[in-house]
């Protein structure tokens, strides 16, 4: 299985750090935040990378990684993303490398405290389809959001204003090499993007989605809250991932 890192995007929530270089090239206490998808990846045993970029400051990758090896790649690529079309338009750059093998996608600032060796060797022996990974959280309305029926995901909603639960769809997934026949079948959402939560939907409606609920913390860090709690889940490690969840809430604002 390859990897697709997407770390696109123009960072505007985390100005004016991101004038002068790549979201993802931001330090997650003691490391650029890209490392921590990277090496979530290699802890799973995906040794082939691509990731996807854009903006202005698409060059600084390459300074950082090189040729990945230091990280423990076998082969790093990159792609360059032209303008903004969102997650399942950058996706779309991965097709020719992921030369019709399974790929697990990450986005870019989704950092994780566990590993994914165990959703990786599921979807290793998954003959068809995708497969999401879902956390619980204090505040799903930010997120794409599991519609849940028992344990079973009936439909997933897009930064629902009313949640129908508290599990956030992560930035972490699975696909076959339909996805990209998938991507090219979406329309712009309202915000003008290729939805990532259009393109589960459709595995879902054909009943080719499998789930599992990620164990340890995870967050995002797209924000300078969500960038503080990552920064905090990192310094302050595992044991303590419980305060520190109890914590997010007064401290961060609902659309952090
Ligand atoms: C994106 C996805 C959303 C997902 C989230 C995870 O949101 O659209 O479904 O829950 O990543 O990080 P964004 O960060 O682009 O607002």
């Amino acid at each position: 299985m390859k990897g697709v890192i997407l770390a696109g995007g123009l960072g505007s929530r985390l100005r004016p750090l991101t004038l002068v270089t790549n979201k993802h090239l931001l330090p997650v206490y003691d490391k650029p935040m890209i490392y921590y998808p990277i090496e979530a990846m290699v802890n799973a045993g995906i040794r082939e990378i691509l990731i996807v970029t854009g903006g202005e400051h698409a060059g600084d990758f390459l300074k950082l990684l090189k040729n990945g090896n230091q990280l423990g790649l076998k082969h790093l690529e990159y792609a360059y993303q032209e303008g903004e079309g969102g997650i399942a338009e950058a996706l779309k750059l991965a097709e020719d490398f992921a030369d019709g093998q399974k790929i697990c996608v990450i986005l870019g600032d989704n950092i994780i405290e566990g590993n994914l060796k165990k959703a990786a060797g599921d979807f290793f022996t998954q003959t068809t389809g995708a497969k999401i990974l879902l956390k619980e959280v204090p505040d799903p309305e930010r997120f794409g959001v599991a519609e849940m029926s028992g344990n079973r995901v009936t439909g997933i909603i897009e930064k629902p204003k009313d949640p129908p639960s508290n599990l956030a769809v992560t930035g972490i997934y699975f696909y076959d090499n339909d996805v990209f026949d998938i991507c090219q079948t979406l329309k712009p959402s309202d915000r003008g993007e290729l939805e990532i939560t259009d393109v589960n939907n459709h595995y879902l409606e054909r009943g080719d989605l499998t789930h599992e609920v990620l164990e340890g913390w995870w967050t995002d860090a797209g924000t300078f809250e969500s960038l503080y709690r990552a920064t905090r889940y990192v310094a302050e490690g595992g044991a303590n991932h419980k305060d520190l969840t109890t914590l997010a809430p007064p401290l961060f604002s609902a659309n952090a």
